[in-house]
């Protein structure tokens, strides 16, 4: 088992379930609810987890009774609560989740809550783990300081270095400098290039812009259209299986957990994207986000069924 360090977020998902989604000033009748553990960080550690990685979960929760939900599921997971922190100024970050029925689309916003409180003293506390693992992975849904922390330490012990840039917002300068990987979907790019992706030109495009701002590999989440991949030279784009999906929150997540324990692994980079689709697919066809993802043994017959490829 390959060591993941992942400094990210935990989040409690409420999400209503409605055969339409309101428009502004509308109250819809919906069909169900499902609370859960989410967030990007903990659904990524979940993915890397259940992936077959052995995965460290650096991020904040608070003292309120929603936090039970997080420590619940990390207990039911088997998964170290070592680098749990708890905040005592801010609640549990939480999640208001829409999700059409038809489409399995969604719609959130997102509070961080303690995950904003995560502090520098925070991530170096795990940094004996940084000194012998695989894989250093972060997204933007905590602290501007742990992210920039989490970088520092994956450098100083030359980790391949993995970031989700999502949600978008407003990054500290130089940021992207220097990362082994980044994943971003198409409005995350369109964002931070100022170029919209709707083909694999536009796809090229907007790679080699990330690739000027210092990112060493750029992996484009496009989903239903699968991944493109660009380093500089070698240009990849994978189509995924073709699933039907009943709730598409967290498929970007379970796409990068599953990259990470592909490249943790050294998997060739076209077995390693074909791996993390499968883990993406498979998690649209469970409703929730972290309770979705999919175990390493559904992947891996996925990946056969649907690549021919056998690990
Ligand atoms: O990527 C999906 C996640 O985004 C949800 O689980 C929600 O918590 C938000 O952070």
């Amino acid at each position: 088992m390959k060591k993941i360090i992942n400094v990210g977020s935990f989040i409690i998902d409420f999400a209503c379930y409605a055969n339409s989604l309101p428009i502004a000033g509308e109250t819809t009748l919906g069909l169900r609810s499902k609370l859960g553990a989410g967030g990007k960080g903990s659904n990524q550690a979940t993915a890397s987890h259940r992936s077959g990685g052995d995965v460290r979960m650096i991020g904040k929760i608070g003292t309120d009774s929603l936090a039970k939900i997080i420590t619940d599921h990390y207990e039911q997971e088997g998964m170290s609560q070592e680098y749990i922190k708890i905040s005592q100024t801010n609640d549990t970050g939480v999640a208001l989740i829409e999700i059409d029925t038809k489409s399995g689309q969604n719609r959130i916003i997102v509070v961080k809550g303690a995950n904003a409180d995560l502090t520098i003293e925070d991530v170096q506390s795990a940094e004996k783990d940084f000194q012998d693992c695989e894989i250093v992975m972060t997204q933007l849904e905590t602290s501007a300081e742990s992210i920039l922390e989490c970088k520092k330490l994956a450098q100083k012990y030359h980790r391949t270095f993995l970031m989700n840039p999502a949600p978008f917002q407003d990054i500290p300068q130089g940021l992207f400098d220097g990362i082994d990987y980044l994943t971003p979907n198409e409005t995350e790019t369109e964002f931070f290039t100022g170029i919209p992706v709707n083909d694999q030109s536009s796809a090229r495009k907007a790679s080699e812009k990330l690739l000027s701002m210092g990112v060493k590999k750029v992996v484009l989440t496009l989903g239903e259209h699968g991944v493109y991949y660009f380093d500089g030279s070698m240009e990849l784009l994978v189509p995924p299986p073709k699933v039907t999906a009943v709730d598409t929150t967290g498929a970007g997540d379970a796409l990068n957990g599953g990259l990470a324990v592909a490249l943790a692994e050294q998997m060739p980079i076209e077995v390693a994207l074909k791996f993390a689709n499968c883990v993406g697919a498979l998690s649209v066809t469970k409703a929730g986000s972290s309770p979705a993802m999919p175990f390493r043994s559904e992947t891996e017959k996925l990946l056969y069924d649907f690549y021919q490829v056998k690990l």
